[in-house]
């Protein structure tokens, strides 16, 4: 605690151009913005919010979803497959996992733009998926979870 308040004093020059330069509060992995074909770049973090925020909101976000999924290396499926590694993955390919026809029929790689408008609205996208919950209307939830899910993936 004295060593934060020292180390805020000292530091506070530096807020206004170094915001987003304090060491995060745990090591969470930073976000990695990739560019994944034509999609549209939606995994960007607005200016006013560091990724680490991001992720760190996306990962409460995927209380949503943590019910069905893991997002542990090498834990089992669950009612939904393990999301580890998802995206950039093509639809259907979870081993051991009992997927339905409509969703291996989908043609779908799982970019951020493909997870944001399947979050949005799972049976919308693929009538039939057995994904019969875990929808999330808001935009800026979805596009948390979505950089929470893809920063696990990345490390
Ligand atoms: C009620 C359980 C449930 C919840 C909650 C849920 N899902 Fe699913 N999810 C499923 C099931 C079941 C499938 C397989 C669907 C199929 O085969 O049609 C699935 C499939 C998926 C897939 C496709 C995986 C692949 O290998 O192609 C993604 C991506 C996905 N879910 C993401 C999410 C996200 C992100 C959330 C939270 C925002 C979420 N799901 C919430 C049950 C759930």
């Amino acid at each position: 605690m004295l060593k934060y308040i020292r180390a805020a004093a000292l530091s506070s020059l530096f807020v206004l151009a170094g915001c987003g330069s304090d060491p995060a509060p745990e090591p969470l992995e930073q976000i990695i913005v990739r560019e994944p074909g034509t999609a549209p770049a939606i995994a960007a973090a607005p200016a006013d919010a560091p990724a680490s925020t991001l992720i760190a909101d996306g990962k409460a976000a995927f209380a949503n979803c943590s019910a069905c999924h893991s997002l542990e290396q090498g834990a089992p499926n669950g009612v939904g497959p393990n999301l580890v590694g998802i995206v950039g993955q093509a639809a259907g390919e979870v081993a051991g996992f009992a997927y339905s026809d409509a969703l291996k029929a989908s043609g779908i790689v799982w970019t951020a733009a493909e997870l944001d408008s399947f979050i949005a609205d799972p049976a919308g996208k693929i009538p039939g998926t057995t994904m019969v919950a875990g929808a999330i209307a808001e935009p800026s939830k979805r596009q948390a979870v979505i950089a929470y899910i893809e920063s696990v993936t990345a490390n």
